[in-house]
């Protein structure tokens, strides 16, 4: 069996030999660096798809190494729209930035008792493990750079919604600028939350509460609707 992988000091895809049995990507990747290539660089911690370390493109398509089957062909790269340090790890910080740009924690703490319903109304976006498969696969970013993005808005969405927060407001104004409306409703970022958080729904949800904050979909005021097909000319008079 072999696999190819982006290196980044060649630009190229180098194909690795693997013996033939299943096994996961990251122990395939463990494999190469102890028996074939030591200068292989990537990224592992829990191996238990907890820690959100691992994650790497194949074929195309964002998966956490330490869970995904490794396939004969499989093509093996970074993750989008993170610098590369060294071949398949990368940079999150700037993608963690977002986290700090949409102010994803509560504003201001009241006391309030939760339960285990409540608990549960938001039990999926707390499951993050902060993996940033969603960034990579989000096509916004190819154009926005400044975009929140999607983990960072289910985070948003999390706190907004949680009864201890005293100023559901203060996250809402944080989140209109590069944020609710920039969000195309692809579906990208949830088909490939390794943990099923939908971040379009938590963003769809960030919407209907902003417009209750009075706020409107920006793009909304300046698009064309045509000129209308009356059947006569309404000018024309009688
Ligand atoms: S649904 Fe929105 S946040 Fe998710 S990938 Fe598409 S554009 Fe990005
Ligand atoms: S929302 Fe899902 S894909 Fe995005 S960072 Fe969190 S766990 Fe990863
Ligand atoms: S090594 Fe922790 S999620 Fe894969």
């Amino acid at each position: 069996m072999h696999i190819n992988i982006l290196r980044s000091q060649t630009n190229t895809h180098q194909a690795y030999t693997l013996p033939e049995g299943e096994s996961t990507l990251l122990s395939a990747l463990v494999h190469i660096k102890a028996t074939t290539d030591a200068t292989l660089t990537f990224t592992v911690g829990c191996r238990a798809s907890v820690c959100g370390t691992c994650s790497v493109r194949v074929n195309g398509r964002e998966e956490l190494a330490c869970a995904y089957k490794v396939k004969d062909g499989d093509m093996v790269e970074p993750l989008h729209y993170h610098p590369v340090l060294r071949d398949l790890k990368v940079d999150k910080n700037k993608a963690k930035e977002t986290l700090l740009n949409s102010t994803a924690w509560l504003q201001s703490f009241t006391q309030a008792a939760l339960t285990t319903k409540d608990e549960k109304h938001t039990e999926t976006q707390t499951d993050c493990i902060l993996c940033d498969s969603c960034y990579s696969a989000c096509p916004v970013y190819a154009v926005n750079p400044d975009f929140l993005g999607p983990f960072a808005l289910t985070r948003a969405y999390r706190y907004s919604t949680d009864k201890r927060e005293g100023d559901t407001k203060a996250i809402i104004d944080n989140i209109q600028n590069n944020g609710v409306w920039d969000c195309t409703l692809c579906g990208e970022c949830t088909a490939v939350c390794p943990k099923g958080i939908d971040p379009k729904m938590d963003i769809t949800m960030l919407r209907g509460m902003s417009i209750q904050e009075g706020y409107t979909d920006p793009t909304f005021a300046t698009q064309s609707f045509g000129t209308p097909d009356f059947g006569f000319d309404p000018n024309a008079g009688f």
